[in-house]
Formats: structure tokens, C-alpha cells, sequence
């Protein structure tokens, strides 16, 4: 019996897997070196992040703000993900000469695209500040703490930015807890390189989104341009491609069960110390309210999309961008209560507040102070995420609310020539708000929005529009009719939308009129309701959210003082460590660690928006035409792997990379029965779906005939 059971604990040792929870910081990275050596890393922390000598940090990029690139050839190649470079590509494309849908190769590098607008952040350093802001914070009497940390934030970003050499930042952690000062470069000559067709970028669409098994290519690749002095500069053809200080080598081995796996990137947020007052607004009110409302809107693009293919070219960013958080939310909240994340944080809860009286009095009131200021704000949270989903939804309606400072302006009698200045920038605006949008398909979401917005917020918090406008108009027997007709109403006679009419318009001896335009007063009046009534308790709300975060974890670090704590993200650096491994999603269901190109045409249906395949692609895939990047143990091409590392959003583009620092993958998403992990970890689910390095070069080199670009990486067999 008793061998049995020693067995039995080998069997389940091998078979339980955990993901490995943590973002750690780079510059701490030696308290966690032990735990990183033991599961099979092989370099120094030093190799990892330095600021003395180069290291892994140097070929890791923030990518264009949201995402995470790394460098992998001396030359400044850079590897991210199709979906992050997705608002680029779609860019530089046109209905005739479609990127996006057909891929993109720069043949030579004269042929790579520059994309105006896109930008990377290699980092220089990180520096503990903690000492100095907390010396200003606590001098500087008679000021919110928010503004005394903004004051000295930009006083030292500004000393470390040297005169422009250096883009600097201040960042709190631990909900205020400590301070770090982050020092950037920022390089702005940025080119598209290479892209996969659409089909395999996006393969599988947002069906296969959030989930595992995976066959989705999901890389694009672009190149980072310095001048002559190898130093930042604005774009110019003189421009030579940048030396970095590291680039990362390639290893196309391929991964094993159990190998090591690293992942360096930027995560974005994530609110790992969330009460569960905060977990249950999320169950029942917001989340539910962001899916029910881009359900819609979803579905009005998608129709008006698929009638003319520049509307969906127009639109496919931002249609994938307001998809990939329609399904986030809906499968956050499915894990939130599959996973009984709210149970979790009550345990937590009651065990910290037996904990604290014994700590510290005054901390006694701090989970009650949650629950009351949750309570407060509950009844306008709803109104508040309609006004920024729904309210705001529509180009026309963000344009009308950059009135809102020149009916200030006017009210307050500013000179002729401030008001003609404001306009000026309204006219500006116009052009950046208007540019990207079909006036059929932005009235219907007007009309849709507003819809909603009238059924599901409580009467008494409306704007005062849709009694005199709306049903004063266009009667209220039937809503759906009335709104429709008032959309027509705005769209046909707001003077907003039309470029002759606005440059006779738009200056001081106008803007009266201006301020009766259908599309103003509608936008006007709920911002001005929302301002005037909901704001103020929401602001509170936050403001009571900033103290009480910070006591929380203030306390939480002493609570946890032989442990290492992890702070939430916050768009700096990380990195995680952990393991590729396999998961047992449901009784009787395994999930193994890799997928393979049979994959790709089990999923195959010609025609299929989100999972068809271009000819060439099937006809490679039916020859098994793999070339080297074939797995000869596992006999076949592999295209995803998992692995536990813990990741978010904004890591989206991020090396995955084994115990020798050589890149094996990019990580792309994250998996469905994990979905509430940027609240609650999940030990044994959480996994990081990656594209294997060997299915990224054999599109490259296969299906977009690119063998340049592999001859100018560090290719290690
Ligand atoms: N879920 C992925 C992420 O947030 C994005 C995938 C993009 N693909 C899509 N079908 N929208 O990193």
C-alpha cells in the first residue's frame, strides 16, 4: 500500500502541472536566479539584464505602445506579432494592393515600408526611486498625493532624460509602494518588413481566439532604422538599419515537454490584489456590459464590412481590436465563476483581516472601506462603462465632443482670436476622426448605441436629449424608429461631417451656430450629464481606489514579507519563467503542449473567412513540403506550443526563449480555461500559447520566399 501510494505521488508529481505565476522585474531578476537555474536556465543574470554590458534586455522592445518586439538579427530585425503589427500592415494596404490579406515581403531592403506613426522603446535602465519620491511626497503639504507623485515623477523623469537623448518615466508599484524610473529610447524610423497572408496570421479568426489548440502563424516582422551615428532619428531615406547592442539567436530544435521557457516582454495591467467586491462588479455588471454592447456594434460592422471590401479593410483593425476584448470579457467572466475566483478572494480576505488586527489597528478598516466605496459606486458604474463604450462609439460623436472646450470658451467670453485658434484644432481633429470612417455604417452605430444607452440605464440618469430630441422629434411609440429617425436627422444635416460647410464654419463668427449642430447638442448633452452628475462620484471612487490599493498592498508586502511578491503589470518590463507543459482542461480531455501543420488542414474550409488557406499554403501542407524546419522526431511541422509562463496582454510579440537565451517562439495569446488570469492566476490551467520559431520561418522562407531575412539571423541547429 505504501509503495503504491509513493508511486501514486511520483504519477501525479508528473502529472500535475502548475503554471508558474509571477512578472518579475529585470533588475531584481538575481532573487529569483535559484528557482530560474533549477528549471534549466543556463546564463547569468547579468546575460539577462545589464546596464553595463549588453544583455538580453537590449533586444526586447515596447512595440508601438501595446505590444512587445525583439531584435533577432545584427541588422535590427524585429520579430512581433501579425496581430500587432495588424493596424500597420492594414494601413499601407489598399483594395488593390492588400498586405493584409495577401501578405508582405521586402524582396531587398530598399523595398521595406516605412509606417508613419509606428515607434519602439528599446530600455536603457532601471533605477529604484523609491527613497526620493516618497522624501517629496510626505514634505510637500496641503496636495493630493496623486499630485504630489505627477510633480516629482517629472522632475526626475526630466533629469534622466539628459536633453532629449532619453525618454523617461516614473512608475509606481505596488499600487504606490515602491517607485522605479524607467529610461527609454525611442526609435521612430520603423519598417515593415514581412507578413504573413491574413489567413495564416489570423488563422482561425475569433473562433480560435483565446484558445488552445492553436495553428495560428501570428508574427509580422518589421526593421528598426537609426542614422549614421547608429542613434534615433525621424525618418529619412539616408537612414541605415540600427546595430543593436543584442540581438536575440534563433535555435530551431524545437521544444520538449518540460523544457525551460522564459518570456521578456511588456505587460500591460493586471489587477492581481483585486478585492472581491471588485471580482463581483466585474461578474455582474461590467463585464456583461462591455460584451452586450460590442456584441452589437460587432455585428452592425460586420454587416456593413462584408458589403464592400475597402469598408473592410477600413475597418479590420479596429474590428479586431474591439473582437479581442468581446471575447476576453466573456471568457473572463466564464473563469471568474468556473473557477470560483470570488470564494478565493473571500478566504483571502477573512484571513487578512485576522491577520491585520494583530499588525495594525488603523489597517482594520481598510477591506470594510473597500466594501462601502464599492456600494457607492456600484449604481453609476454601469452608466459609466456606456458612456465610454456605447456613448462614445461613434466617430461623430468623439468628433462633436471637442466642442465641448469651445462652448467653455464661449460661454466664458474668450477673445475672437482664442476661439478661432480652438477651431483650428477641432479642424484638426476632424481630420484624424473622420478619415477612417463610413458615414452608413457609423450613423447605425450611433443609432444602435444610443439605443442601448436609453434601455439600460436607469431612466433617472439620462441626458436630457432623449426626451426633447429624440422622442420630442421622432415620438416615442417606438424607440428602435425614433432612434433611427434621429440618426438619420443628425447624419443629413450636421454640418460636422461635411468639409466645405466646416471651413466657413468653424471659427468666431460661427460658433454659435455651431453649438445648435444636431451632432453637438446631442454629444453635449451627455457628456454634460455625465460630467455634472456621475463624474464627481466616480473620480472619488478612483481617488478612494488609490488610497485603499495602497494600503492594501502596502500591507500585503509585510503580510508576505518571506515571500516574494510580484507587482501587478504596468506596461515595464517583466520577465516569467517557467516550463512548456501540456494541461488536462476537463474530465477527460488532454491537451498536449504542441500542434502540428496536419492541424492546419484538419481546421481548413475553403472560402471560410476565418479559417480558409490560399493554394499555395494547402499545396505545401498536402506535399508536407517542411524543408529543415521539420520536426524529425515528431515527424511533421510544428506550429504552437504552451507553456506556464505568466503573461497578459501588451506581452503580445514577446520572445520565448530557452535556458541557453536563444528565441524558440513568439508568444501570442493566452488560453480559454485561464481567461480570468489577469485577476486570479490559475495554477494548474494558465498557460502562454506561442508560435514555434520553425513554422515563422518556414512561412517566411516557404510561403513568402524570404530567405534573406534568415540569412542575416543567428541560426543554431
Ligand atoms: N488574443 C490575442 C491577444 O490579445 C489577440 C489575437 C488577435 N486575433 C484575433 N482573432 N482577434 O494577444
Amino acid at each position: 500500500m505504501k509503495k503504491l501510494l509513493f508511486l501514486l505521488l511520483i504519477i501525479t508529481a508528473q502529472f500535475s502541472s502548475k503554471a508558474d505565476e509571477g512578472m518579475w522585474m529585470p533588475l531584481l531578476i538575481s532573487q529569483n536566479y535559484e528557482a530560474m537555474q533549477r528549471m534549466g536556465l543556463k546564463l547569468t543574470p547579468e546575460q539577462i539584464y545589464s546596464i553595463n554590458n549588453s544583455s538580453m534586455k537590449d533586444a526586447i522592445v515596447h512595440f508601438g505602445g501595446g505590444c512587445t518586439g525583439e531584435i533577432i538579427s545584427s541588422k535590427g530585425l524585429l520579430l512581433t506579432n501579425h496581430h500587432c503589427g495588424y493596424d500597420a500592415i492594414a494601413s499601407l494596404s489598399s483594395v488593390s494592393q492588400n498586405f493584409l490579406m495577401n501578405g508582405f515581403m521586402a524582396d531587398r531592403i530598399e523595398e521595406e515600408l516605412p509606417c508613419p506613426g509606428l515607434s519602439v522603446k528599446f530600455l536603457s535602465r532601471i533605477e529604484d526611486v523609491t527613497a526620493k519620491v516618497n522624501n517629496y511626497i510626505n514634505d510637500a503639504y496641503g496636495k493630493d498625493v496623486e499630485t504630489r507623485f505627477a510633480e516629482i515623477a517629472k522632475e526626475i523623469a526630466n533629469a534622466a532624460n539628459e536633453n532629449g537623448t532619453y525618454e523617461s518615466e516614473v512608475k509606481s508599484f505596488y499600487a504606490g509602494n515602491k517607485y522605479y524610473l524607467f529610461v527609454y529610447q525611442r526609435f521612430t524610423d520603423v519598417r515593415l518588413v514581412s507578413a504573413p497572408p491574413e489567413n495564416l496570421g489570423k488563422f482561425g479568426g475569433d473562433t480560435d481566439n483565446w484558445m488552445w489548440p492553436r495553428h495560428t502563424c501570428d508574427f509580422s516582422m518589421f526593421r528598426v532604422y537609426s542614422n549614421n551615428d547608429n542613434k534615433p532619428a525621424p525618418y529619412s531615406q539616408n537612414n541605415r538599419p540600427y546595430i543593436p547592442k543584442h540581438h536575440l539567436p534563433v535555435s530551431v530544435k524545437g521544444v520538449r515537454e518540460n523544457d525551460y521557457a522564459m518570456i521578456m516582454g511588456y505587460p500591460g495591467r493586471t489587477t492581481r490584489y483585486l478585492t472581491s467586491y471588485g471580482v463581483d462588479l466585474a461578474i455582474n455588471v461590467s463585464n456583461p456590459s462591455v460584451v452586450k454592447i460590442r456584441d452589437k456594434r460587432l455585428s452592425i460592422m460586420r454587416e456593413e464590412m462584408e458589403k464592400d471590401p475597402a469598408v473592410d479593410l477600413q475597418y479590420a483593425s479596429s474590428y479586431a481590436s474591439i473582437a479581442n476584448y468581446w471575447k476576453y470579457f466573456i471568457g473572463q467572466t466564464e473563469q471568474l465563476k468556473n473557477l470560483n475566483i470570488l470564494a478565493q478572494k473571500q478566504r483571502e480576505e477573512s484571513e487578512f483581516q485576522s491577520w491585520v488586527s494583530g499588525y495594525d489597528r488603523d489597517l482594520k478598516s481598510v477591506l470594510p472601506d473597500y466594501q462601502r466605496a464599492y456600494a457607492n459606486y456600484t449604481p453609476y458604474a454601469k452608466h459609466q462603462t456606456y458612456y465610454r463604450e456605447a456613448f462614445m462609439a461613434p466617430a461623430l460623436t468623439k468628433l462633436a465632443m471637442g466642442f465641448e472646450m469651445i462652448e467653455k470658451a464661449y460661454n466664458a467670453r474668450v477673445s475672437r482670436d482664442s476661439l478661432d485658434k480652438l477651431c483650428k484644432r477641432v479642424m484638426m481633429m476632424r481630420k484624424g476622426a473622420l478619415n477612417n470612417m463610413n458615414e452608413t455604417l457609423d450613423k447605425r452605430v450611433f443609432s444602435a448605441m444610443n439605443l442601448l444607452f436609453y434601455q439600460d440605464i436607469p431612466r433617472a440618469q439620462h441626458p436630457s436629449v432623449y426626451a426633447t430630441e429624440v422622442f420630442g422629434k421622432f415620438g416615442s411609440e417606438n424607440w428602435q424608429k425614433a432612434f433611427d429617425d434621429y440618426a438619420n436627422y443628425v447624419y443629413s444635416t450636421t454640418a460636422l461631417l461635411d468639409s466645405n460647410k466646416m471651413k466657413n464654419l468653424c471659427n468666431a463668427d460661427n460658433v454659435e451656430k455651431l453649438l445648435r449642430d444636431p451632432a453637438v447638442v446631442h454629444a453635449l448633452s451627455v457628456v454634460k450629464n455625465y460630467k455634472e452628475y456621475y463624474e464627481p462620484q466616480i473620480n472619488d471612487f478612483n481617488y478612494e481606489m488609490f488610497e485603499l490599493n495602497r494600503a492594501y498592498q502596502g500591507a500585503l508586502l509585510v503580510k508576505n514579507k518571506n515571500k516574494q511578491m510580484y507587482p501587478d503589470a504596468n506596461s515595464t518590463m517583466r520577465v516569467t519563467y517557467g516550463k512548456v507543459n501540456s494541461y488536462a482542461p476537463k474530465d477527460a480531455v488532454f491537451f498536449n503542449y504542441y500542434t502540428m501543420a496536419d492541424g492546419l488542414l484538419e481546421k481548413y474550409k475553403a472560402g471560410d473567412k476565418e479559417f480558409d488557406l490560399q493554394p499555395k499554403i494547402v499545396g505545401l501542407l498536402k506535399n508536407k513540403d517542411y524543408g529543415p524546419y521539420e520536426d524529425r522526431n515528431l515527424g511533421g511541422l510544428v506550429t504552437c506550443f504552451i507553456t506556464t509562463n505568466d503573461i497578459t496582454g501588451g506581452n503580445s510579440g514577446s520572445p520565448v526563449i530557452n535556458g541557453n537565451g536563444e528565441l524558440i517562439g513568439c508568444a501570442f495569446d493566452g488560453n480559454w480555461e485561464a481567461m480570468s488570469g489577469d485577476i486570479a492566476f490559475d495554477k494548474r490551467y494558465k498557460r502562454t500559447i506561442c508560435a514555434d520559431i520553425r513554422y515563422i520561418l518556414w512561412v517566411v522562407d516557404k510561403v513568402l520566399d524570404g530567405r534573406r531575412l534568415m540569412d542575416e539571423m543567428t541560426i543554431r541547429n
